[in-house]
């Protein structure tokens, strides 16, 4: 996979994508604030896309996803060992995350790649029929 890093040149791309796989997607216009800020970093090719926020020695994921006609083929995996990998080189002490409760394609990617529970967030999503849903939160160390 030829992994390229993301900048505002890439924000219709990423929104387009980002459509695909979100009930409530990104607009293009979300990208550009986004990638105005020097803590936003990201990485993405035609089928799938992650951006974080890096703050100090943290970074969080913002968001991950692979297109749909793409999913299953390790794309996403391949995204987090980047990502591992960079958070490795740049003394970062650990990476977390939030994931819908019922979002189980999500939460076994990160189990898989070794990320653990810290905690809940009752109600925290409010989804499109207006029902809410917990967050989980999860957290690797990588620097220990
Ligand atoms: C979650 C998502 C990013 C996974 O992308 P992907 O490229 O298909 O994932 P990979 O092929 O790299 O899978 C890696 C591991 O994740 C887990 N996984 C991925 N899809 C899964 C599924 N449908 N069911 C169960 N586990 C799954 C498996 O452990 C898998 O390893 P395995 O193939 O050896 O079993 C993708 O389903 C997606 O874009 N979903 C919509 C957006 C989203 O929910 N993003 C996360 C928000 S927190």
């Amino acid at each position: 996979m030829s992994l390229c890093e993301m900048s505002n040149l890439h924000a219709k791309a990423a929104a387009t994508l980002h459509q695909t796989a979100f009930e409530k997607s990104w607009s293009e216009q979300e990208f550009l604030n986004l990638f105005s800020l020097n803590t936003t970093k990201g990485w993405m090719d035609e089928s799938s896309l992650l951006v974080i926020s890096l703050v100090l020695d943290e970074i969080e994921i913002l968001t991950i996803l692979t297109h749909p006609n793409f999913r299953g083929q390790g794309k996403a995996k391949a995204l987090l060992e980047h990502l591992i990998s960079y958070a490795k080189e740049n003394n970062v002490r650990q990476i977390f995350l939030e994931v819908n409760i019922e979002n189980q394609p999500a939460i076994s990617l990160y189990e898989k790649m070794g990320f653990t529970k810290t905690g809940v967030r009752k109600n925290y999503y409010k989804m499109k029929d207006g029902l809410f849903k917990d967050a989980l939160l999860y957290r690797l160390l990588t620097h220990i």
